[in-house]
């Protein structure tokens, strides 16, 4: 292993968007495959194998914690069954990387942004065993059972996944689209003053937007009016689509984003154009 990582600022969110690895942390192994969340609290130490290059989305919940969405009405096992959360196994893969040898193991230790490095002189993923309900947790987009209505379209605090204390973390998957004559086939026009939006595009057509690709996201800040693409709105004016296949990561804050200087710099400009249709791109 090169070196471990261990984030004291807050709960990280995986999202794996392409490639395969092993993560190992003080909790045991999990497999990490293409679709799959993984949740790791704060503190806990880890380090990936990686069997193919990884494109990862990180979330992390700054100063707090991630914790399920209220199911209401709909129950708990609404929008996934609690037991398709995994945990780390204490299992061979594990054992494996506790007999390799090596001069000494560092963590990379994340707090306040700043790295510091601590170094041990043995494994430090060196667990026999664990009880208890804090530990990390994997799900895959394909355990997801989206809630939809044939009649009305539902909002997208329906498909929250994951909640923490100022911003939600929602999962679009594959479903039918509403098939009532009546009902609202795309999403409704909103400026979204509460919340900054942040949607990342994982796979498949997005069926509210035009010109949108996997591995794009898209920020809308608070107070910017948007909603269907052109072509989405004709397509759901003219019930073109009768599913949708998209998958996508959606992050809602209640605190404004700010860019870093790495966004900004694979910023795409002419995005505020793609909503004039055919003059785009
Ligand atoms: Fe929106």
């Amino acid at each position: 292993m090169d070196h471990l990582v261990r984030n004291s600022d807050g709960d990280e969110l995986l999202f794996l968007h392409e490639g395969a690895a092993d993560l190992f942390c003080d909790y045991g192994h999990l497999e990490f495959s293409e679709g799959d969340y993984v949740m790791l609290p704060r503190g806990t130490q880890w380090w990936l194998k990686v069997h193919k290059p990884l494109k990862i989305l990180m979330i992390e919940a700054t100063d707090g914690h991630y914790q399920l969405p209220e199911k209401g009405i709909v129950g708990g096992h609404a929008i996934f069954d609690p037991a398709t959360l995994l945990t780390p196994q204490i299992n061979e893969a594990f054992k494996a990387q506790q007999q390799q040898t090596q001069q000494h193991w560092q963590v990379k230790v994340k707090r306040r942004q700043e790295i510091s490095t601590i170094t041990f002189k043995f494994n430090p993923l060196d667990a026999v065993g664990w009880h208890g309900n804090l530990a990390p947790v994997k799900i895959n987009w394909r355990d997801i059972r989206p809630l939809m209505s044939h009649r009305a379209h539902l909002p997208p605090s329906a498909h929250t996944t994951f909640t923490s204390d100022r911003f939600v973390v929602c999962t679009f998957c594959p479903r039918p689209i509403e098939s009532d004559p009546g009902a609202l086939k795309v999403p409704f026009y909103h400026s979204n003053d509460d919340y900054d939006e942040v949607i990342f595009y994982h796979k498949g057509q997005f069926f509210s937007r035009d010109n949108i690709h996997p591995g794009m996201m898209t920020f809308h800040p608070s107070g910017f009016i948007h909603g269907p693409h052109p072509g989405a709105f004709k397509a759901g004016k003219n019930n073109i689509r009768k599913e949708t296949d998209e998958v996508a990561v959606m992050i809602d804050t209640r605190d404004g984003l700010d860019l870093s200087k790495v966004a900004e710099s694979v910023e795409d400009l002419n995005y505020v154009n793609s909503w004039k249709g055919e003059q785009y791109p």
